[in-house]
């Protein structure tokens, strides 16, 4: 791979720092006018004014590539760090049951929901799992996507269950997105299961949590915590059991009934709690001390028809927020990100300076990623974005559209 030298940026907007920024902190965006970055081994050496930087630079590394950004804006590659993007078949049927006023849990206790999705994910091979999965990620990409989280949770038994992982693992290889993996078994109590939720516990707990840990096959562990899914209990065994194995933490949480999942995640030491439209001021509270990202989820309010989370309040209260699509073929069939600023903006009232933190350091943090990704600064990943404008606030202010014209990945130009 050749040195890089990015030149003629009109600006650069990029957070700071190797871990996630909380509350009043997530405003603070580095502005650098007329810059560039220069790039070694896939990594970021240098940032900073181009007259300053650049010539040294040039004289230092002979045969190094130029290459002219257009005077436009430059932002650090978006992490999109809650997702359930491999699945077989769609629920459109459901969607329009929904629109109809079908209550979301309803339908996974009829048996539909992520139990449908699992009837076809179980009857989808490897092959065809992984093409759908390449696909998607794709078209992330294209978005600005340059790390994502993916989730299992459409397997529930352990053949399904890894089978699911590893695929991913198997993307990890193949395609440019940096991606980590998720073990989400409890996402939903299976049939076979059905009044012995606990019992399905012990399962995932002796069962199943032991072979991924030796196949290596996820980095992290996450509960559907919820009323009629995973108690707080139950929710709290799964995690206890998996920090034991050595896995970080995840919860969906307090997203239709407050049932103290955020609070549970603060207690825990989870690198984040997700969802939180139903979270409580305590949880709150508790969130805001605790090192945990709140990672907020607003295009699944938005397709759920149900209100946002406070962002706005969990920021003034001192949280770390970050966005995420929650991209999942239920509550809510996208990845848009420029969906994702705009509800952020517009819906939550976040700035545009803490959604582009959300979007980028705080959503690595959310992953465990903040020190290799999410910024723009020497040392972190080259994974970069050029927009098609050379102001980072058109992300927002040119509403749903997608503002990236080219993606860095690791120093390499993909798209
Ligand atoms: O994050 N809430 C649970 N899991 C997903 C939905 C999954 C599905 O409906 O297939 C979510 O919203
Ligand atoms: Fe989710």
């Amino acid at each position: 791979m050749r040195d890089l030298l990015l030149r003629n940026i009109a600006q650069i907007a990029t957070p700071e720092g190797n871990c996630a920024q909380h509350g009043e902190s997530m405003q603070e965006l580095k502005l650098y006018k007329n810059a560039a970055v220069f790039i070694q081994n896939g990594r970021i050496t240098a940032v900073g004014p181009d007259d300053t930087i650049s010539p040294g630079i040039i004289t230092g590394n002979p045969g190094i590539e130029i290459i002219d950004a257009g005077g436009k804006c430059v932002i650090p590659g978006f992490v999109d760090p809650h997702t359930h993007f491999l699945f077989g078949g769609t629920r459109v049927e459901e969607f329009v049951d929904r629109l109809n006023g079908v209550p979301y849990l309803e339908l996974l206790q009829r048996g539909g929901g992520i139990c449908r999705t699992r009837k076809d994910t179980a009857e989808a091979s490897f092959a065809e799992l992984y093409a759908q999965g390449k696909l998607f990620l794709k078209q992330m990409l294209q978005l600005g996507v340059t790390t994502a989280e993916g989730k299992s949770g459409y397997g529930l038994d352990l053949e399904n269950e890894c089978k699911l992982l590893a695929v991913i693992q198997q993307l990890q290889k193949d395609q440019p997105i940096s991606l980590v993996a998720t073990y989400l078994g409890a996402h939903a109590i299976p049939p076979e299961y059905q009044d012995r939720a606990d019992a399905y516990v012990d399962f995932m707990v002796d069962k199943v949590l032991p072979v991924i840990e030796s196949q290596q096959l996820a980095k992290f562990v996450d509960v559907f915590c919820e009323t009629g899914v995973f108690t707080l209990a139950q929710t709290e065994r799964i995690l206890q059991a998996a920090a034991k194995c050595g896995f970080g933490l995840k919860l969906h949480a307090d997203e239709m009934n407050s049932t103290g999942g955020g609070g549970l995640a603060a207690r825990l030491g989870a690198v984040s709690a997700d969802h939180l439209l139903a979270v409580s001021e305590e949880d709150i509270q508790a969130l805001a001390k605790s090192p945990t990202v709140a990672v907020l989820l607003p295009a699944t309010a938005f397709c759920m028809r149900r209100p946002y989370a406070p962002g706005r309040h969990m920021i003034d209260s001192g949280c770390a927020v970050a966005l995420a699509s929650d991209f999942n073929p239920g509550s809510c069939y996208t990845y848009s990100i420029p969906l994702l600023f705009a509800l952020a903006v517009m819906g939550m009232h976040l700035t545009m300076e803490e959604a582009l933190t959300a979007m980028t350091l705080n959503a690595a943090a959310a992953i465990g990623l903040a020190d290799s990704c999410g910024s723009i600064e020497p040392g972190k990943q080259a994974d970069l974005l050029i927009l098609k404008e050379s102001d980072y606030r058109y992300l927002v202010y040119h509403t749903g559209i997608n503002m990236v014209d080219h993606v860095i990945k690791g120093g390499e130009f993909l798209w």
